[in-house]
């Protein structure tokens, strides 16, 4: 089926310019994150280990609308994608989500190039 929640599938999955998500605190030690409107899922395994991902589902580019207990869900078919790594834990998407590079400078968040 296509997707009809999301707009992923026409812009790129991944951000070209660098995006300011705010303070880096927000997300819980060995939590995770989705940043809707910036089409983002950043987890946080330990103290300063941050890892984005592109919230924009492999499978048919419906946005990502649930990071729970380290699982990202999609609301379109069910993928699920591990919070951690981006891998998908759970079909029909076949490819994780991409990396995306994400830093945190001085409490601030900030992914993308
Ligand atoms: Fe189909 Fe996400 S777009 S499962």
């Amino acid at each position: 089926a296509a997707c009809t929640g999301g707009t992923g599938a026409k812009g790129p999955a991944t951000p070209t310019a660098p995006v300011d998500l705010g303070a880096a605190g927000e997300i819980p030690v060995g939590g995770a994150r989705l940043y809707r409107e910036q089409k983002l899922v950043v987890s946080r395994s330990a103290e300063g280990e941050y890892k984005a991902f592109s919230a924009v589902c492999t499978h048919a580019g419906c946005v990502v609308t649930k990071v729970e207990n380290g699982k990202i869900s999609c609301p379109c078919h069910g993928s699920t994608f591990d919070a951690a790594t981006g891998k998908v834990l759970q079909g029909p998407a076949g490819a994780p989500l991409p990396a995306v590079p994400v830093k945190a400078d001085g409490g601030k968040l900030i992914a993308g190039p």
